[in-house]
């Protein structure tokens, strides 16, 4: 049996009890806390916790302790959107940005998604999996504790499935939860161009029975956008999903305003995602329900495009979760402490607002929010310890500066 004994926490934070499972917009603001603080992590989870002049009487004398030194202790970042599986950046697409052409401009000169999947097609199943390892490795070190990864740049059926092996295999061999959306339509492949029934086809009838036979996928995506896939297509693709267990989270309205919201809602999508395009019909349909609303700030900020309303969604009492979107696109970065700050900066979240989003939230848009996402008795312990700090605004506040020292996952420093 394996023991950890964290001693002289600053502030031990978002002590969360088990039975919550995810905030709605009002309750974002309560990050429940204590100072002078232990934790005590027993065989991988969470044991016990408290203040450091009322000690365990029963820490086990195997425990291991590390002083924090006044540090504060986070439960680990649940980044619950990205594509970190692909074959290549895009760094060309940079540049083309600099010099004025949109994003969508780039997809349509064959760039963007297309551009990755004809890369992707290419790469060996090893090559993909040994580049999303060094990913996912560098996320966890920048305090990710679960993650969720999408397809969505194979676009025919042997190339998703080998993306969905890859995540799976990333399952298998990394010590944080990992969970796998099935996002085959991401785009339109080339061969489909004028034959969009033809490619819906092929993703219900032949790749979703095969993901379903190897079980490689825990959720249903769709990139619903005026140029993508209509409202049309996005409700047949989640009954399809639906058929076969696999749950929406997808994504809307990142371009335009494309009722891809509300038929994730109709659907009772675990989370709809992006967001940057919002009116008041499609914050009136999240008011019902538990979907989520992850936000990807750093996909704004990456590709300069509107900020979401936050604050509206917040204001009317929705579930919000920001996520990082890492993928060479729009937002080649992993970064979730970036995130917290740039939610803090441009969605305009209070800081304890932003990191319940990105913990507790996350973690819910992940279905994981009974495993971790808070400090809780029984959760798993993926924990992040930070140097000593003024107070908890101190985090987003130091925006791209790291404040992690040391990471636990599975109630071991790592
Ligand atoms: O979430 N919007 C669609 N998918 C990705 C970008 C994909 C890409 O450009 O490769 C996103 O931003
Ligand atoms: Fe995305």
């Amino acid at each position: 049996m394996s023991a950890l004994f964290i001693t002289n926490i600053g502030s031990l934070v978002g002590l969360h009890p088990q039975e919550t499972l995810m905030l709605r917009g009002n309750q974002m603001q309560g990050l429940p806390t204590l100072e002078n603080a232990w934790v005590l992590c027993e065989d991988g989870k969470i044991s016990d916790f408290g203040k450091m002049d009322q000690l365990p009487v029963d820490l086990p004398n195997t425990a291991f302790t590390h002083d924090a030194k006044g540090g504060f202790v986070f439960p680990s970042w649940c980044d619950s959107h990205t594509h970190i599986v692909f074959a290549a950046s895009r760094e060309e697409e940079f540049v083309m940005k600099i010099d004025g052409k949109s994003y969508e401009d780039i997809a349509a000169a064959g760039g963007g998604i297309l551009n990755s999947a004809r890369k992707l097609q290419l790469a060996s199943e090893e090559q993909l999996y040994n580049s999303a390892a060094i990913r996912l490795t560098d996320m966890i070190k920048q305090g990710t504790g679960a993650v969720e990864i999408k397809s969505g740049y194979g676009l025919t059926t042997d190339s998703e499935l080998k993306m969905l092996r890859v995540i799976r295999k990333l399952k298998d061999n990394f010590q944080i939860p990992v969970k796998a959306s099935f996002l085959a339509a991401h785009a339109y492949p080339p061969e489909y161009k004028n034959n969009h029934e033809g490619y819906i086809k092929l993703i219900i009838d032949e790749m979703l029975p095969k993901i379903a036979d190897e079980g490689l996928a825990d959720y249903m995506d769709a990139f619903c956008e005026q140029g993508f896939f209509s409202v049309d297509d996005t409700d047949r693709l989640l009954q399809a999903g639906a058929k076969y267990g696999l749950k929406p989270k997808i994504h809307a309205n990142q371009l335009s305003v494309s009722g891809g919201v509300q038929v994730g809602v109709k659907h009772q999508a675990i989370s709809v995602d992006h967001l940057e395009a919002t009116d008041d019909a499609v914050i009136e349909s999240l008011k019902s329900g538990d979907t989520i609303a992850t936000l990807l700030p750093s996909c704004s900020f990456y590709i300069n495009i509107p900020f979401a309303n936050a604050r509206g969604l917040i204001n009317a009492n929705i579930p919000v979760a920001v996520a990082t979107d890492y993928n060479p696109g729009s937002t080649p970065s992993g970064n979730m402490n970036l995130v917290v700050s740039l939610a803090c900066i441009k969605l305009r979240m209070r800081p304890e607002e932003a990191i319940n989003a990105a913990t507790i939230n996350g973690a819910a848009a992940m279905e994981l929010s009974r495993e971790v996402g808070s400090i809780a008795k029984g959760k798993k312990a993926n924990l992040f310890i930070t140097r000593p700090m003024s107070s908890l605004a101190f985090l987003p506040y130091s925006f791209g500066q790291s404040q992690i020292d040391t990471i636990v996952l599975n109630g071991k420093i790592s």
